[in-house]
């Protein structure tokens, strides 16, 4: 079989977001393929080079639209590396997992299967009682006193090392305290991240463009597997110690007096751990701990009882791979039973219309729950994101009675209606057609990666809608668009909540109103920082046409694609002209705007979409008014041998993608069109072209192959 030249990969910054959408879903799979023959069948078929390559673009492409990371991604997978993959280390003693218990009689039957296989008669048995602590664990190897490697478990048998990673933890002494300690210690335990610095961590996160972790436990792992332990250093960890691996003496008798002794080493260990001398003590503290569950600082899934002798742990010893001696008793789903009082919709940070549930307030696992989401359109109607039927169809209506649901941290679902309590009353909830913001603008629903129509429901309303007036003012100010110092996201919402800047004009003619807003009166502010302040805002008078059009804000325009636009009209009244037009269904503008490079449907339906829209062009207008200058995009390289001329890309291409030979051809200040026509220059055709190589010939335009093509620009 010939084997075809592989096509270079389109720059991620190019990447439209259903584009993005595509690649994500791909690569993932690719990874999670890659991941299971390393780490399962230890087959790898690629190299670690390769590996790495496929997992930053994959890491590339979450940071740019973070909306793609889910709790399923690979990067948030504790099998899985963010960055490169680390020494594998082979565990002295492996690590196994715990059998778990669901219902009381579960731990009686634990119970008793330990005192028949001891064959204990009237001997009580005693159990140490400890949270299960939902983190990652980690065998920390001592030799000598001092700290020789951390590995993560792994498989069980064989871990990763993370050993500079772990040093970073304060929880973690690097050299053990006390005298005569044994030569050989493995500290085992789990490494964990408290609620509190995983929401602060996700807040920065967002703010820095990276995408989000979904729980404190990926988020305690992602922060681990860095290859970089500075950044381990800068993520909050902590490290209880509750277990041992391979110990060349045993200091103490009991699984308690060891967790003793971890403390006397200089460990942390879990201040709720108890001695429990009866399953009814096991049970009471199962109970106790579930209800503290909530206001802990930490996530815990369970509690685990373990045999408190360590001279019966041996004697019980494993069955397959979790041992006799020890059970995880996990806590149930939080759940409970509720009225649907009513459905509001919340417009999100991105014009996403969220339909909100209001329920009778109700406890959940410690919490009153009041507010449940219910995602969007087609969920309360009953049915997946795949298409598929949830909960059999079933769909919610105001007055219905609910199953709701809290695992962990996430916010509350609804997991059922009871049907058979559904009164008679209860009403259909109409997703609404207008955003129930002032403006009252279209809602429109999104499109999937495959043009079908998604099931996340958007305002219009763009720059115009009060709830997203502030998102996109924090985006005008920001570094990549006007960038104007010494007005941060706190100042700007500071103007925003007084009604001083309402959109990105006011900021323009706030120097003009100060005699009346006296901003030097602010606390914080002072007359330098305001003076500081109006010669930043001055200063940015005159913008780049590409920073203004970015700053504009439109959906699915970023910066590259801003660039592209700039590029491809030259100048604001240029770009303002072909925009009126496209909104205004203009055939010739839309084709001529289709005609860019990297300008696809996309991004036409979204400008088409903004300047649609009365509100947005009255504030365009009233910022350009402000301006001095929008200066001129800079016009591709034009000393190559195709610049000025216009060229059509058709067939499938070999050697490149069709974005990246337009991108390349209008780099070289070719223009790249969509159709041919007797101002065609070249058609390059690749196999498969049918039409445009007829209206070619037609024409006379000069025909070429794809090699011919890059030979004539020297590539
Ligand atoms: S003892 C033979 N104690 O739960 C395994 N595990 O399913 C001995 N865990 O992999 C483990 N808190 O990550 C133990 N107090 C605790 C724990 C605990 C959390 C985790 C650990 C382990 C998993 C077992």
């Amino acid at each position: 079989m010939a084997s075809k030249a592989k096509k270079p990969l389109t720059d991620i910054a190019k990447l439209t977001r259903p584009q993005a959408k595509v690649e994500h879903m791909r690569l993932a799979l690719e990874l999670e393929a890659h991941d299971r023959r390393y780490y399962q069948d230890d087959a790898p078929v690629v190299s670690d080079a390769e590996y790495d390559a496929l997992r930053q673009r994959f890491n590339a492409i979450e940071k740019r639209f973070p909306e793609l990371v889910s709790a399923e991604s690979p990067s948030q997978k504790i099998g899985a590396a963010p960055s490169g993959r680390f020494r594998k280390v082979r565990h002295a003693v492996p690590m196994l997992s715990l059998d778990n218990a669901f219902a009381e009689a579960d731990v009686r039957d634990f119970a008793e299967r330990i005192q028949r296989f001891l064959k204990l008669a009237d001997d009580k048995i005693d159990f140490s009682a400890e949270p299960k602590i939902d983190g990652l664990s980690m065998s920390l190897r001592y030799e000598g006193g001092e700290l020789v490697t951390a590995a993560t478990r792994g498989d069980g048998a064989e871990g990763e090392d993370v050993t500079a990673n772990i040093r970073t933890l304060d929880d973690v002494p690097q050299k053990l305290k006390g005298r005569n300690v044994p030569d050989i210690c493995e500290v085992r335990g789990e490494v964990y991240m408290t609620k509190k610095a995983f929401l602060a961590l996700n807040r920065k996160q967002v703010e820095a463009g990276e995408a989000p972790f979904a729980n404190p436990r990926n988020s305690a792992a992602g922060s681990l597997r860095q290859k970089d332990p500075s950044i381990t250093a800068s993520r909050p960890l902590g490290f209880f110690a509750y277990a041992w691996g391979e110990m060349s003496a045993m200091p103490e008798e009991t699984q308690t007096g060891m967790i003793g002794w971890f403390e006397r080493c200089g460990f942390r260990t879990n201040p709720l751990t108890r001695l429990c001398h009866s399953v009814e003590q096991l049970i009471a503290f199962h109970r106790r701990i579930e209800e503290s569950r909530a206001g802990l600082d930490y996530d815990i899934d369970g509690v685990v009882y373990k045999v408190d002798r360590i001279d019966w742990q041996e004697r019980l010893g494993f069955v397959s791979r979790t041992p006799r001696w020890g059970i995880a008793h996990k806590f149930p789903a939080e759940q409970a039973v509720t009225v649907l009082r009513d459905i509001e919709i919340q417009v999100g940070r991105t014009g996403t219309l969220a339909p909100v549930g209001k329920l009778e307030p109700v406890g959940v696992g410690g919490v009153i729950v009041q507010n449940v989401t219910l995602h969007n359109e087609d969920y309360i109607r009953g049915v997946g994101g795949d298409g598929e039927l949830i909960r059999e169809g079933r769909d919610i209506r105001i007055g219905d009675t609910v199953v709701i649901q809290r695992a962990g941290d996430v916010i509350p679902q609804v997991v059922d209606v009871l049907i058979d309590k559904r009164p008679k009353g209860a009403r259909e909830f109409h997703f609404p057609k207008k955003c129930p913001c002032p403006l009252h603008t279209d809602v429109v629903r999104e499109e999937t990666a495959t043009g079908e129509e998604g099931s996340r429901a958007r305002c219009t309303g763009e720059f115009a809608c009060p709830f997203q007036k502030i998102e996109h003012l924090k985006l005008f100010v920001s570094r990549r668009a006007f960038d104007i110092d010494g007005l941060g996201e706190k100042q700007l919402q500071y103007f925003f909540d007084e009604g001083w800047v309402k959109e990105p004009g006011d900021i323009f003619t706030l120097q003009k109103r100060n005699s009346r807003l006296k901003l030097e009166e602010i606390e914080g502010y002072g007359e330098t920082s305001v003076r500081n302040l109006f010669a930043a805002i001055d200063g940015r008078r005159r913008i780049a046409l590409e920073r203004f059009i970015f700053a504009l804000g439109m959906r699915h325009v970023g910066e590259t694609t801003a660039l592209a636009l700039a590029r491809g009209y030259g100048s604001w009244e240029a770009f303002h002209d072909a925009c009126l037009k496209v909104a205004r269904g203009d055939e010739e503008a839309i084709a001529e705007m289709d005609a860019l490079d990297q300008i696809g449907d996309t991004v036409i339906a979204s400008v088409a979409a903004y300047f649609g829209e009365s509100h947005n062009r009255g504030i365009v207008d009233r910022l350009v008014k402000e301006l001095e200058e929008i200066v001129d995009a800079e016009r591709p390289k034009s000393n190559s041998k195709v610049a000025g001329k216009t060229v059509v890309f058709t067939g499938s291409l070999e050697k490149m993608t069709r974005d990246e030979a337009k991108a390349t051809a209008e780099r070289l200040g070719a223009k790249a069109a969509g159709s041919v026509s007797k101002k065609t220059d070249y058609v390059v055709a690749g196999p498969g072209a049918g039409s445009k190589l007829a209206e070619a010939k037609k024409h006379g335009v000069t025909v070429l192959t794809e090699d011919e093509w890059l030979k004539l620009i020297g590539e």
